[in-house]
């Protein structure tokens, strides 16, 4: 049936909720996932204790971002409340557009209420009163259910004017849908797109905890972070700290999809091994794992021993298996293209790079590519990876990269066996 509204063309915003939802079933929870949130729970630890100590306790978490760069959140919060002026923004990126990744659009659905507290404590902290969800444009169908839950907590005094009763704590949240570009999900696009600016990304630093949103320090958080701050104010660091690795802290949420047994939602300690991940989900006799989506890595057999950390693995939260009999030539063929059409076109080495990708690996894939053409392929993708002015293309190549280092035989049994003939010899038309 999704092939058939695809066949269809119907826009993507138009699809019914249950396709979108068909992968939201939790398999494992370990922290964040384990605990109900009662609203208001939150807010009332940060209010027992102070702002203050709220931030100590998300510097002691250790928390680190879970949108897979992770900076460290206490450290980001802070630079934003000693940034000079007097306004500043909380923006939760909820413009999830990594293929695979779908554990934000589950936070989303069962867990908004630890994701809105999580940004109304970020507010209290870093002295904020105002906040803003980018909503990725596919999950719209989302819209009215959080819009509904925003309007009852305003009415609990959750939200809004004189939260908790408090004079002073003032804090909203508007919910700003996007228009489906993958490059708004980078923090600077995304500001820029809020802005009703075209999604360009801007030159870092400045880093918007001091030039963000309108020009004014703004805190950016994943969906996940935001969340799990709110636990810690509720919960304590220790029982955050008790999870996962001493570089990576308490528990990270994946998105686990393709080749397996039980698709759906897995939160694991940091730490977890590939091995464990592909055993719990059903996946046999596995030919690779894009960790991270396509801009993260493409991984062999010989990394399943390799743990999810951000000192190893590090990924925002996906994991898409592929089985042996799948084509994974064509998979990375697949990605490139993704790439090209997502590339926002303001840097030449992402503009015209993906497009110089994207058509060798038609050639190698369609049978007509030459050992010069993996040549130009590598020195291509390195050219992109280095000199490209943001995220996007400077993870565009990974791809192709992994697959050339970790599935060479792939390519190379596509090749052309025989050099063809030059078609015109330009060193013999001189003579
Ligand atoms: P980054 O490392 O440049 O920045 C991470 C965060 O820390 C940003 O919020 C940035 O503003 C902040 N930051 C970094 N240095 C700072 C400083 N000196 N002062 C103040 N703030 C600072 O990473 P970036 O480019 O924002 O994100 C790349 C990551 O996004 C990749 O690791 C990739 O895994 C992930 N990604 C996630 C996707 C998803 O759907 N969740 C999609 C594509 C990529
Ligand atoms: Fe746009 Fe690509 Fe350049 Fe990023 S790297 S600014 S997506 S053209």
């Amino acid at each position: 049936a999704i092939a058939k509204l695809i066949e269809a063309a119907t826009p993507v915003e138009q699809w019914p909720a249950e396709w979108f939802e068909i992968n939201n079933h939790i398999h494992r929870s370990d922290l964040l996932l384990k605990e109900s949130f009662t609203p208001g729970a939150a807010l009332h630890a940060v209010e027992a204790g102070g702002a203050d100590a709220a931030l100590e306790k998300i510097r002691f978490s250790d928390l680190r971002g879970r949108g897979g760069a992770g900076f460290s959140t206490a450290q980001k919060w802070q630079f934003c409340r000693e940034a000079a002026g007097d306004t500043r923004y909380v923006i939760c990126n909820a413009d999830e557009g990594e293929p695979g990744t779908f554990k934000d659009r589950v936070l989303l659905t069962s867990y908004a209420d630890a994701v809105f507290e999580g940004m109304a404590l970020c507010g209290r902290i870093i002295g904020a009163r105002q906040g803003y969800i980018y909503l990725r444009a596919e999950y719209r169908y989302l819209l009215d259910r959080l819009e509904n839950r925003l309007a009852e907590r305003r009415e609990a005094g959750l939200l809004g004017e004189k939260i908790l009763g408090i004079e002073g704590f003032d804090f909203d949240i508007e919910i700003v849908v996007g228009a489906g570009a993958y490059i708004c999900g980078e923090e600077s696009a995304l500001i820029e797109s809020l802005e009703e600016k075209p999604g360009n990304p801007r030159i870092r630093p400045p880093f918007p905890v001091t030039h963000g949103y309108m020009g004014k320090p703004t805190v950016v958080n994943n969906v996940e972070t935001l969340a799990a701050a709110a636990a810690i104010v509720l919960h304590g660091e220790r029982w955050f700290r008790g999870a996962g690795t001493w570089q990576s802290r308490g528990t990270k949420i994946l998105s686990v999809s393709g080749d397996c047994a039980r698709p759906g939602i897995y939160e694991y300690p940091f730490g977890v091994s590939i091995n464990d991940i592909l055993k719990d989900c059903g996946a046999v006799q596995v030919q690779a794992v894009q960790v991270g989506g396509p801009s993260g890595r493409l991984v062999d057999p010989s990394h399943f021993d390799h743990h999810i950390a951000f000192e190893d693995l590090a990924t925002g939260g996906s994991l898409m298996i592929f089985h042996h009999s799948r084509n994974l030539l064509e998979v990375i063929r697949n990605f490139t293209c993704f790439f090209t059409h997502e590339s926002c076109g303001f840097c030449t080495p992402c503009r015209v790079g993906t497009a110089l990708l994207k058509n060798g690996m038609d050639k190698v894939a369609s049978g007509h590519g030459t050992a010069h053409d993996l040549d130009e392929l590598k020195a291509t993708a390195a050219l992109v990876s280095r000199r490209s002015h943001c995220g996007l293309g400077m993870t565009a190549p990974n791809p192709i990269r992994d697959g050339l280092k970790y599935f060479p035989e792939l390519f190379e049994a596509r090749l052309l066996h025989q050099e063809m003939e030059p078609e015109f010899n330009l060193d013999a038309s001189l003579e």
